[in-house]
């Protein structure tokens, strides 16, 4: 029967050229639904003479048979096609390496002030801050900056403008955190006379103490390898009945030793001048070991604070006598990690940054 090969050969070539399962089953009805071909021709043997239908009915089955198979055997291929496709995608390399979280970490100039802030809590001190736009008035009157003194200078300052571009009057970002000490004596006298009744009760018999840090960023019209128009900078005050020089030099050496973590320092005061402060000196360390041994580094200004300073703050500098400093946090940040080029931390250089995390 060659019409029965026909059809036979024509199911398979139909199911081979699917590879959806829904239209594969559309294409099965062709052959084998109710009135399909194969349905057909099963149909129709009803019609041939008895001596026929045995050899035809057997044909048929045959041929049914095949049909079936090519059938069952392309549906088996597009669920296994269908299934490596998904295999594939959702492919999962389990030796692949883990995306790792980026972590951040902190700069070493933030570690710096970490360890400056602990070492002198440890002695009691508390840690100020103030305003980096600051009034002319507490970064230099206040500090008793004279109106002439070059510091003032558009040259050194950089001064705010007004929306219309003419200077600000009398407004700046601060050049150096002493400022901090002059809000933070005002705002402690304050808090300590309002303790004070009208009648006189309640006043304490000596102002309590001041001792504090105060961090922060300070700007100058200065830009080199060591100097940049942003720096950073920690103030120190201490004032009190008796505090003395000696008490400045004993608070500095000590603070020294613990943030480089060597006794192998010395420390030189050497004679300067501040407005703010009388007398006035720089400090200077050198190391007796390592890679900086032997050369004296200038490290930070200090003195004891001037009367005026105090006077202005609304202490009475007959009683009360303190000491200040101003060190200069990148600074001692370049000699403890060993950097020569202070721009290298505000350049935000990962593979230098990364050093330190
Ligand atoms: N303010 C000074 C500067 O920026 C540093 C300084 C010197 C601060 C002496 C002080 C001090 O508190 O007593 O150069």
């Amino acid at each position: 029967m060659d019409n029965l090969d026909q059809i036979v050969s024509e199911a398979q070539s139909a199911f081979a050229a699917i590879s959806d399962p829904d239209a594969l089953e559309q294409v099965k009805a062709r052959f084998l639904g109710k009135s399909g071909q194969i349905t057909e021709l099963l149909k129709g043997l009803g019609k041939l003479p008895p001596e026929e239908k045995k050899a035809a009915g057997a044909a048929i089955n045959v041929a049914k048979t095949a049909v079936e198979a090519a059938l069952n055997e392309r549906r088996e291929a597009i669920r296994k096609a269908a299934l490596e496709a998904r295999l594939a995608e959702e492919a999962l390399d389990v030796t692949l390496p883990g995306r790792a979280e980026a972590r951040g970490g902190l700069h070493p100039v933030t570690r710096t002030l970490e360890r400056i802030e602990a070492l002198f809590r440890s002695i009691g001190f508390e840690v100020a801050d103030g305003p980096e736009i600051e009034e002319d008035f507490f970064n230099f009157t206040a500090m008793n900056t004279p109106e002439d003194h070059p510091a003032r200078s558009m040259h050194d300052t950089f001064y705010l403008q007004n929306p219309d571009g003419t200077v600000a009057d009398k407004v700046l970002l601060r050049t150096h955190t002493s400022p901090i000490q002059a809000r933070y004596m005002k705002a402690h006298v304050e808090r300590y006379t309002a303790r004070v009744l009208p009648d006189g009760r309640g006043q304490l018999e000596k102002m309590p103490e001041i001792r504090i840090i105060a961090p922060g960023r300070v700007y100058r019209v200065d830009s080199d390898a060591t100097h940049s128009p942003m720096f950073n900078q920690v103030e120190g005050l201490w004032v009190g009945e008796g505090v003395s020089f000696a008490d400045l030099k004993g608070v500095i050496a000590d603070f020294l030793k613990s943030f480089f973590e060597t006794d192998d320092l010395v420390v030189r005061f050497r004679p300067s001048f501040f407005p703010f402060t009388e007398p006035s000196a720089e400090i200077d360390v050198a190391f007796m070991s390592g890679a900086l041994k032997g050369r004296w580094l200038e490290i930070a200004g200090c003195g004891m604070v001037h009367p005026d300073v105090l006077r202005i703050a609304g202490i009475d500098p007959e009683k009360y006598t303190g000491f200040a400093f101003g060190f200069g946090q990148d600074r001692l940040t370049m000699l403890r990690y060993g950097v020569n080029d202070l721009r290298l931390f505000f350049e935000g250089d990962l593979r230098f940054l990364r050093q330190f995390a």
